[in-house]
């Protein structure tokens, strides 16, 4: 499936833009700055910080609100490596709290039972495009003083309660990878209303450069301040972590253009939703009412009683489907924690913690059972024959 449609005249014009600029400023530019103000106003954020992925955002959110050796950070375990991985990369400990069965999104009522005085942070994930239920997450984040870092990386646009999932935890994190809502190739961008977090994410992922405000990525902007043999240009430790600006260029044209991307995984997934008609072995991920689930995929649980999820897959690609892509196995179940590989990042951390009482009974019921459909299209007749595809495929094991 080539996706050429998802860029025009606009991206191009910002790539000119970025080419004639010569590259100015050496580092993180004008257009970085330029992407992140639309970001942060189309969400309706304060400050927002461009990262070359969203797994950078969030191992930068985990090192704002402090989280390091040996804290416990209790995140889902359906989700993307990244989440265990930058929590891993934080050097703290992987707390996984089970999924809701509708929602598949993360438990409230396993994260409070998880909860222990080393819980430094809580990473809820809003999976395939729906936010998670964060009355409640939030609720337990003043409860307890442990900040949460909303994941969003699926969920541009997505609303809880009529409000932008952006607003509501302290930190929220977006990709703009290749099969994000908006896409930078490569890219993510990460959003609060906290300055000091703001500061502490831009350095973390910009070599802790110490003239970097909350809301400027240029490390040159006063040259003269460089050019003084005293002066000391690092006080924080960072990656360097920044988006290209060519990058940044085609995240502005993507934000400016936003909605059409959005509506679009709307309309697409309610195409599918109608091909369901009356079929009581699909069950569609459940938007709870006041909810706007912006659909990075349309995702259902398969329960069919005799016929195999390969078996149903199969046909519909036969009938000229595009996949149906499996979930993610668990975070505990992934070759690198279950064999153990992952100790060898600490050893003396790590090698004394047990996974026993890890176990998310739900998360592994609901993971093997669900299928995911792609929403990426360039428009609803492009995604028609895939949606005829589930049509016929449910008739034809019904
Ligand atoms: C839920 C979730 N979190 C984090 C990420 C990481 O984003 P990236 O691929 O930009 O590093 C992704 C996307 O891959 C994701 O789907």
């Amino acid at each position: 499936m080539k996706n050429t449609w998802r860029f025009g005249d606009l991206e191009l014009k910002y790539l000119r833009e970025v080419i004639d600029s010569g590259f100015g400023s050496g580092t993180s530019g004008n257009m970085n700055n330029r992407f992140e103000q639309a970001f942060a106003a189309k969400v309706g954020s304060k400050y927002a910080v461009t990262f070359n992925s969203g797994t950078g955002t969030l191992q930068a959110a985990l090192y704002a609100v402090g989280v390091g050796y040996g804290d416990e950070v209790i995140t889902t375990p359906l989700t993307v490596i990244s989440n265990l991985d930058v929590i891993l990369a934080q050097n703290a400990i992987p707390v996984f709290a089970d999924i809701d069965e509708e929602t598949f999104n993360i438990d409230p009522d396993d994260i409070a039972r998880k909860i222990t005085p080393r819980t430094k942070a809580i990473m809820p994930v809003a999976l395939y495009g729906l936010c998670c239920d964060m009355d409640r997450i939030m609720e337990l984040s003043r409860k307890h003083n442990i900040p949460v870092i909303m994941d969003a990386a699926e969920a541009h646009m997505a609303e809880y309660k009529g409000k932008s999932i952006a607003t509501i935890a302290q930190i929220t994190s977006f990709s703009t990878e290749n099969s994000k809502h908006i896409t930078t190739g490569d890219g993510g961008i990460v959003v609060t209303d906290n300055e000091d977090y703001a500061i502490k994410m831009r350095k973390f992922g910009s070599l802790g450069y110490a003239a970097l405000p909350a809301g400027d990525g240029r490390i040159r902007r006063h040259k003269d301040i460089f050019q003084d043999p005293m002066y000391k240009r690092h006080d924080a430790f960072g990656y360097n972590f920044r988006m290209p600006e060519v990058a940044a260029a085609l995240g502005l044209a993507q934000t400016e253009r936003m909605e059409f991307f959005i509506n679009l995984r709307m309309e697409i997934a309610s195409m599918y939703a109608d091909a369901l008609s009356g079929c009581d072995y699909l069950l569609p991920q459940k938007t709870i009412d006041g909810y706007v689930n912006t659909y990075w995929t349309w995702t259902c649980r398969y329960v069919h009683p005799s016929i195999s999820w390969r078996s149903f897959r199969e046909k519909y690609v036969e009938f000229g489907g595009d996949g149906i892509y499996a979930a993610w196995a668990l975070l505990y179940n992934e070759t690198i924690f279950a064999s153990g590989e992952w100790k060898k990042l600490c050893p003396p951390l790590y090698n004394s913690i047990e996974y026993k009482n890890q176990h998310c009974p739900v998360a592994e019921r609901v993971q093997p059972q669900l299928m995911q459909f792609v929403t990426n299209f360039g428009s609803k007749s492009a995604a028609e024959p895939h949606v005829e595809a589930l049509r016929k495929t449910i008739q034809y094991f019904t």
